[in-house]
């Protein structure tokens, strides 16, 4: 992967430090009977990466939903850098929010190149006329457009597939283009909806610092993910969402010592929590007394993936 972090300061939109980027309150979102999101209040920061999690069917998917346009929430209001959102996807992306989706949406037919391409049709400026026309103006933007294309399949490591269907990239690859898609509208504030899901180790691992470089780019990120090492290693702050309600936000430490937290959703303890040594004296100390030492091979599954429904492909 490679990092190029030189556009940081040329960022359209580049953050003013302390400023709430997105201010989301009382968003509640209703299916008929069902309440999928109910009063949920959150920020993100400039230069935060927060992250969204909670059990399968918690509303999280859903609460992006309401954050793009996608959904217009039942009640609340949902504020980018200020300013109330507009009530549809494409005016979302223009504000300056994008996303990835939690099941893949690529043009499976476009090469790679081109996917990045139409993720920039919110920043180019020329018209229909121009397109048309294809004068000098149209032949300008054409190849800014692509070079910068290019920049970003360079930055998540892709730009020497850029020729290949997107089809044929592998899983992880694919979650790869669909940010460097995402990052092609230039956005200030960036949603990622379980951009490791299917990934290998090594793969998540190169995703976690793909965030952090897109972080340094100035762009805010907010992240739902299943992956409870990825989540804590990377996130300022986390707000656990359980039956469409926040149960708790805090940093990393205080989200995985919270007991409601693991009552509800995390289930064990996990490995480099705190509190993970006392717990482990412990278990030493009930082994050595000739108990079981069950419990220790059960943490250690807990460790990286301890939530259900990694499948749910929303
Ligand atoms: N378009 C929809 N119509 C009806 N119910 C929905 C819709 N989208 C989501 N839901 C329901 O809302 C709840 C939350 O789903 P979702 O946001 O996908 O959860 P998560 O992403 O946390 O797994 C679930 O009960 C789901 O079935
Ligand atoms: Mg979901």
């Amino acid at each position: 992967m490679t990092t190029d972090t030189t556009t940081k300061d040329t960022t359209p939109g580049a953050p003013t430090p302390g400023e709430t980027v997105l201010d989301a309150r009382g968003v509640t979102m209703r299916f008929g009977g069902l309440t999928a999101v109910r009063g949920v209040d959150l920020t993100v920061g400039a230069g935060e990466i927060v992250g969204l999690i909670g059990p399968n069917g918690a509303g999280k998917t859903t609460f992006f939903n309401c954050l793009t346009g996608l959904y217009v929430p039942t009640e609340g209001e949902v504020r980018y850098k200020g300013n109330v959102l507009p009530p549809k996807s494409f005016k979302v992306t223009a504000a300056g929010i994008a996303r990835t989706f939690q099941n893949i949406r690529l043009f499976a037919n476009m090469t790679v190149l081109e996917n990045v391409l139409v993720g920039r049709h919110t920043r180019t400026k020329e018209g229909f006329w121009s397109a048309v026309l294809r004068g000098p103006g149209f032949h300008r933007a054409e190849k800014a457009s692509k070079d910068r294309a290019m920049e970003l399949l360079r930055f998540v490591g892709l730009d020497h597939k850029a020729e290949h269907l997107a089809r044929n990239l592998p899983y992880g690859e694919q979650r790869k283009l669909e940010i460097a898609r995402a990052l092609a509208s230039e956005p200030g504030l960036l949603l990622l909806d379980e951009p490791t899901a299917g990934m290998n180790p090594q793969e998540t691992r190169a995703t976690e610092e793909l965030v952090f470089a897109i972080r340094d780019m100035g762009i805010a990120v907010l992240v739902i993910e299943h992956d409870m090492r990825f989540i804590f290693n990377l996130c300022d702050r986390v707000a656990v969402l359980v039956q469409g309600e926040k149960l708790v936000e805090g940093d990393s430490a205080t989200v995985q010592g919270d007991e409601r937290v693991v009552a509800a959703y995390l289930g064990e303890p996990f490995e480099d929590a705190p509190g993970a040594d006392e717990v482990a004296e412990v278990e030493a100390a009930e082994a050595h007394a000739g108990t079981t030492d069950e419990a220790t091979g059960a943490r250690a599954d807990t460790t990286t993936d301890a939530a259900p429904g990694k499948e749910n492909d929303r």
